[in-house]
């Protein structure tokens, strides 16, 4: 089954008929809100809100293990992540759909790992591509199938947040290869690797990251934006197609 973890400003999934909730309880404690089990088009989906329903968790204290556990529970065996990210690449400007296939991990602090001794061995998991070949594949197909356009490829740096990055730290961001920068796909991407489930992320660019472009002075971060809005109804109809072709 196809899971989504909505992000900021996909706290909800469009033209979902629910059917259930579920509060799932793991070993790592209460993932970001109940599972809301539903259909799309008659398809099985189960939707998560990172960040809870009411929009309350910052990026650093989501428990990324808890909502991994849980819907790996649920057996899921793909989920594709929806992102608000900041653009660096030229390319990758305001409205704009991105689908990463490399990661580079500036967070701090968080639980990285579902191993942590005890019973659990310890795990090395293999992370040279950090999202799913063929999820990729399958979204960007449904993105075609909708006639969406998604840039494909891209390296998503996530910073630890919850504010801003400083003009500085776009720039050395941009110097490491970064072409967008968020701040929840790690360690997300690394737990659903460790669960065995295929991981992909749609990432929706909401704003010039700080000091590119319009954000030269400073960056206005809001997802209320008639840009972001579109470009989030664009992403609901890729899903839509990808959860008909499942
Ligand atoms: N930086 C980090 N995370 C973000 C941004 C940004 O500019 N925009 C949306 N999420």
């Amino acid at each position: 089954m196809l899971a989504i973890i909505g992000g900021t400003g996909a706290g909800q999934l469009a033209n979902l008929e629910v059917t259930r909730r579920q509060v799932v309880r793991t070993p790592y404690g209460d993932p970001s809100g109940p599972l809301t089990f539903g259909e799309v088009g008659g398809k099985p989906v189960v939707f998560i809100a990172r960040h809870g329903y009411g929009h309350t968790i910052p990026p650093h204290l989501i428990n990324y293990r808890a909502n991994i556990w849980a819907l790996a529970d649920q057996k899921v065996t793909q989920i594709v992540a929806i992102a608000s990210v900041g653009g660096i690449r030229a390319d990758m400007g305001p409205g704009v759909l991105t689908l990463p296939d490399q990661i580079i991990d500036y967070t701090w602090g968080r639980k990285q790992t579902m191993y942590e001794g005890g019973l659990h061995p310890v795990t090395h998991i293999d992370f040279t591509e950090p999202y799913s070949a063929d999820l990729r594949a399958t979204v960007l197909a449904a993105a075609r199938q909708v006639g969406v356009d998604i840039v494909d490829g891209g390296v998503y740096a996530c910073t630890q947040g919850p504010r801003l990055e400083t003009a500085a730290e776009i720039r050395r961001i941009q110097r490491d290869g970064g072409d967008i920068v968020g701040m929840t796909a790690m360690p997300e991407a690394a737990l659903a690797r460790e669960a065995g489930v295929e991981y992909a992320t749609i990432a929706v660019v909401s704003n010039w990251a700080a000091g590119q472009q319009d954000s030269a002075r400073g960056v206005v971060f809001t997802t209320a934006s008639g840009v972001f809005e579109a470009a989030m109804a664009r992403t609901n109809s890729i899903l839509e197609a990808l959860l008909k072709q499942s």
